[in-house]
């Protein structure tokens, strides 16, 4: 067979990859235990349950497998302890959908004879149909993975065929769900056997060998050459070269990308949490977003899968996302209206999928996701796309399934964000939809050039203060936090922007400290919530520069005073009467109307930050989170 390799330069600045669960895989020239967990390492936020190897023993010549419930740290430990190494060797984390974070239950899996391993991302939708079959056939199974599935159906190939390719080939065919894998078989021991369907895989090409991987972030100090593996595909991986098929068998060219990726992306350097660093990033990240949007001219609109016409004509805008893209969709919901004038509903879209939808005519559907991978998202993509819907999508990952399924996209140069809860996304997503409000409002003649430049004057200004508001309150915040550390709850509120603003510093807070917080809108604290306020449950009030709304924040904090309510709030200069009722005050320079909330997201997300760092959290990687949710 003859590998062809056809070489495409990407010109984004950096592609990033998100899916719960993750793969590492290497085979080569050099010896693999080492390299595959330190690869493995960088994709531990994508799930951290537990971790597992195996790598074809150059001693025994037998399959080895290594596993271990918990953080990558645990698994290094036993790894050191063995003495089995290879050239041909696979790895995985994962975050528990199937059965529970036990060892047995980590990857790789194993056949019954133990001569094929096998470490997947994705949750195999058919397996219980899979299983009576395979029962039937006399497999048993050891564990409560859907994965065991996999690997037996390819265990049953390989010993009907005597052939990888044509073992993957049967087993792709019959597996639905997201159901990327690679596999490691005793008699085929110069080749890796993987697929990509769902969940994404690509292989970074170099001197030494073939890097596999979840995330090229793994790799990237080794090559930018990276090939990834087209949706539906197999392939056959050597130490020097690859070969791809469709479903059906055909072959598939391997095209190439040259990423970029400076390998302090994926370095915590001098911080000590990855959200720390992604927090000080945000400045950098708008600024660069900003410019970049600047260059794009009249490539905007094909890019977003509109003519100019169509952009003109639009009647509405409908934005949807799940958890902090949601939270920033629900404040570019006042972008579009207040700015281009276009009437815009905000979508759940873990909720609205389930929902009737009445199509409306001449609208523009934006998905808003960092990863691009979120599976409730997508899926809402697909309901929409069922009804005829243009959809476009405002997103980090120019290579994820969301840009795929779309008509179009918008991207965010946020750079790769590690840390699980989302800091640089959320505010160059609340950049990118300010900008993409005004691109709106100059094509509809709504606002001249002199504004639009203006708008992207006011967002890189709104950078600086975000930047330099934490450096000023960096102190104030740290003395304050271990205060706010000893509660169990706290509530948030906000009107207008800064309401949606409010559910964000809440989730920002509980998904870290684990306290539990609510964000509210403040006007609806008298219809039921203040019932909780007392001396147990701080409230902290994010201000808004609009007169008519400041007074009336001025009159939901005399309510939470009149009831003995601590009260943090972050005020805008000047806003003496809000700041006097405060018992604590954090003061943000006045920015343009709207951009209230990204003017107090460094503060919102530090003060968060040191509230889990003072309660000893796991800060980058909390709890039963993983960084992209690609189930529903
Ligand atoms: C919270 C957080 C999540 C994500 C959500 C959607 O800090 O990161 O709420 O915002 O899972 O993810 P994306 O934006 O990748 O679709």
């Amino acid at each position: 067979m003859k590998m062809k390799f056809l070489v495409l330069v990407l010109t984004i600045g950096y592609i990033h990859l998100t899916h719960p669960c993750s793969i590492f895989a290497y085979i080569g020239t050099k010896l693999a235990k080492a390299h595959v967990l330190k690869c493995l390492a960088r994709l531990e936020y994508r799930g951290y349950d537990s971790a597992g190897f195996a790598c074809f023993d150059l001693v025994t010549n037998d399959i080895v497998v290594l596993k271990k419930p918990g953080k990558i740290e645990k698994l290094k430990e036993l790894a050191l302890k063995s003495p089995c190494d290879g050239y041909a060797a696979i790895g995985h984390t994962r975050w528990a959908t199937h059965g529970q974070a036990t060892e047995l239950n980590a990857h790789p899996h194993t056949n019954n004879d133990n001569t094929f391993a096998l470490v997947h991302n994705g949750i195999i939708e058919n397996h219980f149909q899979l299983k009576q079959q395979l029962l039937q056939k006399g497999y048993t199974f050891k564990t409560e993975t859907d994965t065991e599935v996999m690997v037996h159906l390819l265990d049953a190939g390989i010993k009907e065929t005597g052939d990888l390719k044509e073992a993957a080939l049967k087993a792709v065919n019959q597996l639905k769900g997201a159901c990327t894998f690679v596999g490691l078989h005793k008699n085929f021991s110069d080749t890796l056997v993987v697929a990509r369907q769902r969940a994404p895989l690509c292989i970074g090409i170099a001197e030494d060998g073939m890097h596999i991987a979840s995330d090229f972030l793994a790799f990237a100090d080794k090559t930018n050459n990276v090939f990834f593996l087209p949706e539906r595909s197999i392939a056959l991986v050597k130490a020097g070269a690859i070969y791809s098929f469709d479903y059906e068998g055909n072959s598939l060219p391997i095209e190439t990308k040259t990423v970029n990726l400076q390998p302090s992306a994926y370095e915590k350097l001098d911080h000590e949490h990855f959200m720390l660093k992604e927090i000080y990033e945000q400045r950098t990240a708008i600024e660069r977003t900003v410019s970049y949007y600047n260059e794009l001219g009249d490539e905007l609109w094909p890019q977003l899968g509109l003519t100019k016409q169509e952009a003109r004509d639009l009647a509405s805008i409908n934005l949807f996302g799940c958890g902090t893209s949601w939270h920033a969709a629900r404040i570019g919901q006042f972008f579009f209206e207040s700015i281009a004038n276009m009437p815009t509903a905000v979508h759940l879209a873990s909720e609205f999928r389930y929902m009737k939808f009445f199509a409306p005519k001449d609208s523009l559907f934006i998905a808003i996701s960092q990863s691009g991978e979120t599976a409730d998202t997508l899926e809402l993509i697909r309901y929409f796309k069922q009804q005829h819907a243009r959809i476009a999508t405002l997103t980090n990952v120019e290579t994820s399934s969301i840009v795929r399924e779309a008509d179009g996209y918008l991207l965010i140069k946020a750079g790769p964000e590690i840390a699980v809860a989302s800091t640089k996304a959320f505010s160059t997503q609340l950049t990118g939809l300010y900008w993409l409000a005004h691109r709106f409002a100059l094509e509809r003649g709504l606002i001249d050039e002199v504004a639009m430049r203006q708008a992207e004057h006011d967002l890189c200004y709104v950078a600086q203060v975000l930047e330099q508001t934490i450096e000023q309150y960096e102190v104030n915040i740290i003395a304050d936090a271990p205060y706010y550390a000893q509660f169990q709850r706290l509530m948030y509120l906000g009107r207008h922007v800064t309401y949606p603003f409010a559910l964000e510093g809440a989730l920002k807070l509980k998904e870290i400290s684990y306290i539990f917080a609510q964000g509210y809108p403040a006007g609806e604290l008298k219809h039921g919530s203040i019932a909780l306020v007392d001396e147990h449950t701080p409230v902290i009030l994010f201000s808004h520069q609009n007169q008519t709304i400041y007074q009336k924040l001025v009159g939901n904090a005399q309510e939470v005073k009149a009831r003995n309510g601590h009260l943090l709030v972050f005020a805008f200069e000047g806003q003496d009467e809000l700041i006097h009722l405060a018992d604590k005050v954090y003061i943000v320079p006045k920015v343009a109307p709207l951009l209230e909330p990204l003017a107090m997201t460094g503060l919102m997300q530090f003060f968060a930050y040191q509230i889990a760092l003072v309660l000893g959290r796991d800060i980058d990687k909390p709890r039963n989170l993983a960084k992209a949710v690609t189930v529903e």
